[in-house]
């Protein structure tokens, strides 16, 4: 099936071309959950000097639960989308309070706190942990979109919930977060929107059944039918 040779061809690709990023040089599940909260609005390039400047400024979850909202907000300036700081704030103090100071790796745990959806706990389960869950968000959509000539409305929830289980069946048990990063990583700079997607360099070009009917530019839909 296509998506059963999904996952060879993603890892080769990205161990030849995964970008070399602060967080993924020292992948820790707080280092991993505070990037993945900065991309969620914010490019790779823009996030790298915020997300430095936040690790120099509070190293340790328990840091991130101490400081003043003032202080916290002001490190968070230019970022925008305040409320994703506040929420760090309200996980890391639960996070100190309840578990000991640690992430839980558990996806239904992550779940939970507040401001982690079923992306981001996709993505700290399987990037810190190696724990094989899917992280689907916009990239991923629509690259799987693609790959499936899917024309379903990527918008519904119900088309990522069966696009998590899907992706759930074919993950590698042993590298998950090289997986779910290859696929963002695709999305990011390969399979991009619109006409710009660059299928001739694509790692999946020959199992994308997009590709294959001509059909790359329409997809993912974003409208009821
Ligand atoms: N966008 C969001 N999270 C990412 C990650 N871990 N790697 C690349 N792009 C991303």
């Amino acid at each position: 099936t296509r998506l059963g040779r999904l996952a060879a061809l993603l890892l080769a690709w990205y161990d030849a071309n995964a970008r070399i990023l602060p967080w993924r040089e020292t992948a820790t599940p707080y280092r991993v959950w505070i990037s993945e909260i900065m991309l969620q609005q914010t490019r790779v390039e823009a996030v790298k000097p915020y997300f430095e400047r936040f690790m120099n400024a509070l190293p340790m979850i328990q840091d991130l639960a101490e400081i003043e909202e003032e202080a916290l907000l002001k490190l968070w300036e230019g970022l925008g989308y305040y409320n994703r700081a506040r929420n760090l704030q309200k996980t890391a103090k639960i996070v100190v309070k309840e578990y000991g100071g640690e992430l839980p790796p558990s996806y239904e745990e992550l779940l939970k706190l507040p401001g982690i959806g079923s992306y981001t706990a996709g993505a700290v389960s399987s990037i810190a942990y190696g724990i094989p869950v899917p992280a689907v968000d916009g990239n991923v959509l629509r690259v799987i979109s693609r790959v499936m000539a899917s024309d379903e409305d990527i918008l519904k929830p119900s088309v990522k919930k069966k696009m998590e289980e899907d992706l759930l069946a074919v993950m590698p048990q042993d590298r998950p977060g090289a997986f779910n990063q290859a696929l963002m990583e695709i999305g990011a700079m390969v399979c991009v929107p619109n006409g710009m997607a660059k299928c001739e360099e694509c790692p999946l070009n020959q199992i994308c059944r997009a590709k294959e009917l001509g059909i790359v530019m329409e997809l993912p839909k974003k409208t009821p039918k």
